[in-house]
């Protein structure tokens, strides 16, 4: 058996109707549109209204907006990963339920967590399956529903955060074009800067918990900011490296949109040009596992057959990396 890569063939996203401006965060905590702009980049998310609709609701239509686009029979789909913090309940898998709602018959889900690198690590698992020579179109979903999560009183963390899901489809490549190499870290101290305490197995909900705000997402903004320029930065390097690139070879950054800051630290201390670096990060905020599929679904119409993208994410755990990989078609 010849091992093949993976490529990306296809994508699909889906945000919310309901946009949640600067201005109309002004009227609910003590913020400001020059604040938040100028420290985050953003001017407005989307919410998905009503929550209960559930993260499901997203990644089932990016997925079928990427069916439809593809003209693919969902039936053929081996497997379906939903990159998610925010799955529609603790337990019982989101994935299952996508799969199944998708058309999805033949196919396998599961769930994966690993927060705002959840994407970025779909991307490496889902490729081993293509290479593996078992599956032939593995479709990688990541979708939050990060307004179900935060605390609409905390003036740090609701500024930053939207909905939102974006899909793609890895199918076998003939050209070695797709997935060619990545760099994937963890940091479990980190877990302590960026956390949900309550709700898992160490702190079960309680009236206690709730009544103290301990099941929404808490975060210490700075180290966070720290860790997340300094670790993407390495990561890049060492793919960069490993693959005897610099960075010029490359066509396009595809970064995890956390803040407009932490891009422009990433650009500067790489030396790139501005214009390689993707950024959507002022309509939709930080939508944890759906920013790099939404960057794609936004900028697919640029993409070329044969350029070089390289990846990144830094998220809670904490999680991190890079991943390069060449674009195998033309729109
Ligand atoms: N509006 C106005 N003021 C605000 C504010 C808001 N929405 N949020 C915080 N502030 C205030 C703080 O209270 C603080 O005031 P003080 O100096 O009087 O104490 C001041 O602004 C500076 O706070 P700080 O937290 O140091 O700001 P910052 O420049 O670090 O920006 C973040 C805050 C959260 C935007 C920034 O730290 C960040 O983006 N961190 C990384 C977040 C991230 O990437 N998370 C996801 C990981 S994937």
């Amino acid at each position: 058996m010849t091992t093949k890569t993976a490529a990306i063939t296809a994508v699909g996203g889906y945000v919310p109707e309901h946009v949640l401006t600067n201005a109309a965060l002004e009227q609910m905590v003590d913020t400001n549109d020059e604040w938040i702009t100028s420290r985050t980049g953003i001017k407005e998310r989307r919410i998905l209204k009503p929550t209960s609709l559930g993260t499901s609701f997203m990644a089932i239509a990016a997925a079928r907006e990427l069916v439809q686009k593809k003209n693919l029979d969902p039936a053929a789909i081996d497997l379906v990963i939903v990159s998610t913090a925010t799955p529609d309940m603790p337990v019982s898998s989101t994935a299952a339920f996508v799969a199944t709602e998708i058309g999805a018959l033949n196919a396998f889900a599961y769930d994966l967590q690993g927060a705002c690198s959840g994407f970025l690590y779909g991307m490496s698992a889902a490729s081993a399956h293509i290479s593996s020579g078992r599956y032939q179109k593995v479709l990688l979903i990541g979708a939050d529903t990060m307004s179900s999560i935060i605390d609409y009183t905390d003036r740090s963390t609701c500024v930053i955060f939207g909905d939102g899901a974006g899909a793609v489809l890895f199918e076998p490549n003939d050209e070695d074009l797709g997935l060619q190499d990545e760099v994937l870290r963890v940091d479990g101290k980190g877990r302590e800067f960026l956390k949900i305490e309550a709700g898992g197995s160490m702190l079960p909900a309680s009236s206690d918990t709730v009544a103290a705000g301990k099941h929404f997402l808490h975060q210490e903004g700075r180290p966070v900011f720290k860790f997340a320029v300094s670790n993407m930065v390495d990561a890049i390097e060492q793919v960069l490296d490993q693959n005897n690139l610099t960075k010029n070879d490359i066509d396009y950054v595809v970064a995890h949109q956390a803040n407009k800051r932490i891009l422009d630290a990433i650009a500067k201390n790489l030396d790139l040009d501005y214009e390689q670096m993707l950024v959507n990060i002022e309509r939709y905020g930080n939508t944890t596992a759906a920013t790099l599929p939404l960057l794609l679904w936004d900028y697919e119409s640029k993409l070329k057959k044969n350029q070089k993208l390289l990846f990144t994410a830094f998220g809670g755990g904490f999680t991190w990396g890079a991943t390069y990989l060449t674009w195998a078609y033309n729109t």
